[in-house]
């Protein structure tokens, strides 16, 4: 299947993706994972995109577009979940194009729907593993007691004012994506509040409606 997982930061993309990824074998693009790894490594991507993840702001179209080609091209244009890609009107009509050259459109965008309240107190409470990227949540999704507490740390764009200003960017940016994919008949909506395994049942019972024929 070919899906975009949508919703705004603290939504639960990158969890209910990587579940995705385990259970269904389809493959995460997480274009948050991939820029992060590059700050981390101070590549010469990581370097331009520096500023922009840490005060929560967009990375510019053209670095992103970048990446999200590469990785759709590394799946063989199939099975892949996008989780943070697209975030803008221009990289959702870029994606559409880039698809269609490849007669690979997508099957569903799935939209997470989470009240800012939730989102707030998820982020504020998430807690990543330095080396892996394993996410947790100090409440809901605690870190097993075999991990090295020195290495669970937060996100620094988890802060409480980058967070309003990425919720600000994405109700700004993102949000209006979903009229254009609704137009395209491809969103559908799940209710995102509820345990991780509620939420995931709920996706997999909407993408059981549009599953491809073999
Ligand atoms: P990115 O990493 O994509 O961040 P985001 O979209 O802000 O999303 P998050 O990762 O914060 O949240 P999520 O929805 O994945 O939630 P999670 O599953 O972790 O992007 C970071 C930055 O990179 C951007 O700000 C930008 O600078 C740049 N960037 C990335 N893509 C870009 C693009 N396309 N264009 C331009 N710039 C780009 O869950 C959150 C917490 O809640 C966790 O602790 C989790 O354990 C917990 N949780 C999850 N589900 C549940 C549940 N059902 N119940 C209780 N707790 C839950």
């Amino acid at each position: 299947m070919r899906l975009v997982i949508f919703g705004p930061p603290g939504a639960g993309k990158g969890t209910q993706a990587r579940l995705l990824e385990e259970r269904r074998g389809i493959t995460q693009i997480s274009t948050g994972d991939i820029l992060r790894a590059a700050l981390e490594e101070e590549t010469p991507l990581g370097q331009k995109a520096k500023s922009y993840v840490e005060s929560g702001e967009l990375v510019p179209d053209e670095l992103v577009r970048k990446l999200a080609e590469q990785a759709i091209a590394d799946e063989g244009y199939d099975d892949f979940v996008l989780d943070g890609y697209p975030r803008t009107q221009q990289q959702a009509e870029w994606l559409t194009k880039f698809l269609e050259e490849h007669e690979a459109p997508l099957d569903a965008v799935v939209s997470l729907e989470v009240p800012d309240e939730v989102l707030v107190r998820r982020l504020s409470r998430r807690r990543i593993h330095d080396e892996t990227g394993e996410t947790y949540h100090l409440d809901h999704n605690p870190p097993p007691d075999d991990v090295d507490p020195d290495l669970i740390v937060q996100r620094s764009d988890d802060e409480p004012e980058t967070v309003r200003n990425r919720l600000a960017v994405y109700r700004e940016e993102t949000e209006p994506l979903a009229s254009y994919y609704e137009r395209q008949d491809a969103l559908v909506s799940v209710d995102g509040v509820g345990n991780i395994e509620e939420v995931f049942q709920r996706i997999e019972r909407v993408l059981g409606a549009s599953e491809r024929p073999a």
